[in-house]
């Protein structure tokens, strides 16, 4: 349970909230670089952190990310034409340039000056992987980027999604460090999922509905580790890392490519839920890769031409009472994504974290809120960067291992929660 004012601490991330500073400390994933597929192709509206915004490529294939108003009147840039260099705004003419700074003022005579005194915000946006990362915060703290495995391994051994969720980041970010619910919530989805399926881990995840939870912290945030019975007296450990402030990665099955997700705000009442699948030493076959096209494991089929579910809380996510029935999707909802994603939601925009009641599998939750809450403090009051900005936090994995009942997961599975370039994920 949290008082009133630590849960809005916590959600709030605006430009002049303390948990807003804090994630413009980061670098976080702005756009899918399919968005932006070619020069001067049309821009993008993106919101994030309650900051309208506009991404473009302009001639020569740099992007930008600029306030989405004209610094004349307000209009949209997003109406505007993307040509030689910069976006002119389609009202007067007004021109910009990929940082925001206005080029061109068409009704001004070029000497007077007035065009260079007119700057838009601006923020770098840098591709990486699949993905178009930005950093919002102050230029002198930028920090070197990102380097997280899913984005720095071949193309062809990994595939990155978004889609948009209809709450706040943070009851999305729990759900990712909440290992206890997949026992539950997911039980119909781990023989029978494309990309979950077939591992020997599913049946101790099955069999075991009680997890013990162990968490550690990490340089960069947690290492969270669940327990559960295997044979001989063993234990199955599902270890997830997270990275602050809204990076994890769900611990992986047999030899299936291991997966992970960001939940970006965009403002406080909806978030990106952005979901990635990598492996580290192989190729994704072609039949991993249509399926997560198609929006099994832990991505979401999606409306054509949008980052919209298409079961969303417009149609009650073609919710299936004969199938929760059944036990076939244990809540009635298809897909992975879509289960967590539906509960979530339901939550309402912004979860009421003053009427909880948490119990001993949700120490994870309250770790990762106590580290969030002193990280952006630390910010607020001593200018202290926060954990996870250093790229060498980044370098983690989540691991399921078999371990004896005397040791420590942290011990035991150190090399197994790095990232070993050209050595496969640690997996049961
Ligand atoms: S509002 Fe954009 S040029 Fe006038
Ligand atoms: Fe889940």
């Amino acid at each position: 349970m949290l008082r009133k004012e630590q849960n809005d601490l916590l959600t709030q991330t605006g430009p002049t909230t303390p948990m807003g500073a804090m994630f413009r400390s980061y670098w976080i994933p702005a756009l899918l670089a399919e968005e932006l597929p070619e020069n001067d192709c049309p821009p993008v509206r993106v919101k994030l952190l309650s900051e309208s915004l506009l991404a473009f490529r302009d001639t020569e294939g740099r992007y930008g990310l600029i306030s989405e108003f004209c610094a004349h009147r307000g209009v949209s840039l997003w109406f505007g034409r993307n040509e030689e260099n910069g976006i002119r705004c389609p009202y007067h003419g007004w021109k910009y340039d990929v940082t925001g700074q206005c080029v061109d003022v068409p009704s001004e005579p070029s000497e007077n000056g007035f065009c260079s005194r007119i700057k838009l915000t601006g923020y770098p946006l840098v591709k990486q992987g699949g993905v178009l990362w930005t950093y919002m915060g102050p230029r002198d703290k930028q920090p070197p980027l990102p380097e997280f495995e899913f984005s720095l391994v071949p193309p062809e051994q990994t595939y990155t999604s978004k889609r948009l969720q209809e709450c706040n980041w943070l009851q999305a970010m729990e759900g990712g460090i909440d290992s206890s619910h997949v026992s539950w919530l997911h039980r119909g989805n781990l023989n029978s999922d494309p990309l979950f399926k077939g591992a020997k881990g599913n049946q101790y995840n099955l069999n075991d509905t009680k997890p013990v939870f162990e968490v550690v912290p990490s340089d960069g945030g947690l290492l969270i580790g669940a327990r559960r019975n295997a044979e001989d007296g063993k234990f199955y450990w599902r270890i997830t890392p997270w990275v602050m402030p809204c990076f994890t990665m769900v611990p992986p099955r047999g030899d299936h490519p291991v997966h992970g997700h960001f939940w970006i705000p965009i403002d406080d009442e909806s978030c990106w839920a952005w979901s990635f699948d990598y492996h580290p030493v192989r190729a994704l076959s072609k039949t991993e890769r249509d399926a997560m096209v198609a929006g099994k494991g832990i991505h979401v089929a999606t409306i054509p031409g949008t980052y919209i579910p298409l079961a969303n809380k417009s149609n009650n996510y073609l919710m299936d009472r004969d199938s929760q029935k059944a036990g076939h999707a244990y809540s009635g909802i298809d897909g992975i994504g879509m289960q967590d994603a539906s509960l979530q939601e339901s939550m309402g925009p912004i979860c009421d974290r003053t009427r909880e009641n948490l119990s001993s599998t949700d120490n994870g939750i309250v770790m990762a809120r106590m580290r969030l809450m002193k990280a952006a403090k630390a910010l607020a009051e001593k200018g202290e960067v926060p954990p996870g900005v250093d790229p060498a936090h980044h370098r983690v994995r989540s691991a399921a291992v078999i371990l004896a009942p005397d040791q420590l997961f942290k011990d035991a599975a150190r090399d197994a929660l790095t990232v070993r370039p050209g050595k496969a994920q640690t997996s049961v």
